[in-house]
C-alpha cells in the first residue's frame, strides 16, 4: 500500500489559453499566443486557442465533474488580457475568475492560481514583451488587481509557470511565442522575470492574507555523466533558482554568457530584491534527460541519449518514474525550499474512445502509478511535498504542437465539446479517496 500524509493535496491542472477558447468575448485583448497561431506555420495544423475546450462558457459542468472526481484542489492561470486592457481594469473578465473560484468554493475544491502561464497581452509585446524591463511594473500592477479581487478567497497563489520555457522557447528558440530568436533576449526576459516574481510576492501577501505563495519552475534532471549534468542543471534549474535561494546566478553560465556578451544588464539592488525564499517551490515535472559525455560541445559538455529499453509518449517524452524522486531529493538538498509541491506531472498518449463508448488508458494509469510510488517514495525519506497535480484534467491546446497531443484525466471531443472521464480519471479518483493506492 503507497499511502500518502493526510493533509496531502491533490489535484489536477490547466492553464488559461489552453482551455478558455472565447477570445473575443467579454472585453479580452489579444495575447502574444493569439498572434502566435495567427502565424503560418508556427502551430501544428494552424490550431489555435480560439475555441480550445470552450471552458469560459462551461465553466460551471467543468466544476461538477471535478467534484465528481473528488478533486481536492485545481489549479488554473489566469488571463492577464481579460482582466486588464493597459492599466484599465475589465470587470468582466475578473467577474469570470470571480464566478469560477466561487463555484470551485462551494463544490470542496481549492483555487490554486498561476498568474502568468504564458498569454502576454500582444499590446506588451509590442514595446519588447519580457526583454523591456518596464514589464516589471505592468505585472506588479497586474498582480495587485488579480491579488485585490481574488485575495480574499484564494490563498495558494502561483506567480510564474515555467519561466524557462516562457523565455528560452519564447525568446531564443522561438518556438514558442512571441517566435524571437535572438539569446541575450532570453537572458534579459529571464532577469525580468525574477524581477517580476520576487517583487509581486510581497503585493500578493499584502492583499491575500494566510497565503502561501509560490513559483513554478520546470526542472531538468539529467542523468549519465555527472560533471555534464551537473552543467544542465546550472543552465537550466540554476539560473532561475540560484538567483531566488542564493542571491546570485551560477558562476560557471555566468562565465559562459560572459565570454559570449549575452549577459543581461543587472541594476545596482537586483540581486538583493530577487534573492527571497517563496513559501513553496512548485515543480513541473515529466521527464529525464538521459545524456553521455560531449567534450566537443563546450557549454552542454554532453549530447542526448535514446534509451532503447525504455517506453516513451507521444511527446517523445522517456516514461522515467524513479528520475522523480532523484530530482526531489535533489532540488531539496541543494535548495532547501521548505515547501515543495508537483503542479504539473502526466503524459500524452494516443487515445481511443472504445466502442463501449469509454477511453481506457492504461498507460496513463501506469504512468501516474510510477511516478506517484517515487514521489511517496521521496516523501518518506523526508522531502517536504505538499501536494500533486497532474496534467492535465482534460485534452487541450499543446502550445506548438496544436490538439495533436493529448493529455487530459477527461477526453474532450473538440467538434462536440463532450468530455469523457477516461480510465485514468477514475484511478485517479479512486487514489484521492483512499489517500493512496
Ligand atoms: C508544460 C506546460 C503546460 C503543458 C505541459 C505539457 O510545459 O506548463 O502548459 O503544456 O507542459
Amino acid at each position: 500500500m503507497i499511502q500518502f500524509p493526510s493533509d496531502f493535496v491533490w489535484g489536477a491542472a490547466t492553464a488559461s489559453y489552453q482551455i478558455e477558447g472565447a477570445v473575443e468575448a467579454d472585453g479580452r485583448v489579444p495575447s502574444i499566443w493569439d498572434t502566435f497561431c495567427a502565424t503560418p506555420g508556427k502551430v501544428e495544423n494552424g490550431d489555435s486557442g480560439a475555441v480550445a475546450c470552450d471552458h469560459y462558457h462551461r465553466y460551471k459542468d467543468d466544476v461538477a465533474l471535478m467534484k465528481e472526481l473528488g478533486l481536492k484542489a485545481y489549479r488554473f492561470s489566469i488571463a492577464w488580457g481579460r482582466v486588464l486592457n493597459g492599466r484599465t481594469v475589465n470587470q468582466a473578465g475578473l467577474d469570470f475568475y470571480s464566478n469560477l473560484v466561487d463555484e470551485l468554493l462551494s463544490a470542496g475544491i481549492e483555487p490554486w492560481v498561476t498568474l502568468y502561464h504564458w498569454d502576454l497581452p500582444q499590446t506588451l509585446q509590442d514595446v519588447g514583451g519580457w526583454t523591456n524591463r518596464a514589464i516589471v511594473d505592468e505585472f506588479l500592477y497586474y498582480a495587485d488587481v488579480v491579488t485585490k479581487a481574488l485575495g480574499d478567497r484564494v490563498k495558494r497563489w502561483i506567480t510564474f509557470n515555467e519561466p524557462w520555457v516562457f523565455t528560452y522557447l519564447g525568446y531564443a528558440s522561438g518556438v514558442h511565442a512571441p517566435g524571437i530568436t535572438h539569446i541575450p533576449d532570453y537572458l534579459s526576459s529571464a532577469h525580468h522575470f525574477l524581477l517580476a516574481h520576487a517583487k509581486s510576492v510581497p503585493i500578493i501577501r499584502a492583499n491575500s492574507s494566510d497565503s502561501l505563495v509560490g513559483v513554478t519552475l520546470d526542472m531538468t534532471q539529467p542523468e549519465g555523466d555527472e560533471r555534464a549534468a551537473e552543467r544542465l542543471r546550472a543552465l537550466h534549474n540554476g539560473w532561475f533558482l540560484d538567483p531566488i535561494y542564493f542571491g546570485h546566478y551560477p558562476a560557471e553560465v555566468v562565465e559562459i554568457y560572459e565570454q559570449a556578451g549575452y549577459m543581461p544588464e543587472i541594476q545596482p539592488g537586483d540581486m538583493e530584491a530577487i534573492h527571497g525564499k517563496p513559501d513553496f517551490l512548485g515543480i513541473n515535472y515529466y521527464t529525464r534527460q538521459t545524456i553521455e559525455a560531449d567534450e566537443s560541445d563546450p557549454v552542454m559538455l554532453s549530447r542526448p541519449v535514446h534509451m532503447d529499453e525504455s517506453e516513451y509518449t507521444e511527446m517523445g517524452w522517456e516514461v522515467a518514474p524513479e528520475s522523480i524522486y532523484r530530482m526531489l531529493k535533489h532540488n531539496n538538498e541543494r535548495y532547501n525550499p521548505g515547501a515543495m509541491v508537483i503542479t504539473e506531472n502526466g503524459a500524452a498518449f494516443q487515445d481511443v474512445v472504445s466502442a463501449d463508448g469509454q477511453v481506457h488508458d492504461d498507460r496513463r494509469v501506469a504512468y501516474y502509478n510510477g511516478y506517484l510510488t517515487n514521489c511517496q517514495r521521496a516523501i518518506s525519506e523526508g522531502v517536504p511535498l505538499m501536494g500533486y497535480f497532474a496534467w492535465s484534467l482534460m485534452d487541450n491546446f499543446e502550445w506548438s504542437f496544436g490538439y495533436s497531443k493529448r493529455f487530459g484525466l477527461i477526453h474532450v471531443d473538440y467538434e462536440t465539446q463532450q468530455r469523457i472521464p477516461k480510465d485514468s480519471a477514475r484511478w485517479y479518483s479512486q487514489v484521492i479517496k483512499n489517500n493512496g493506492f
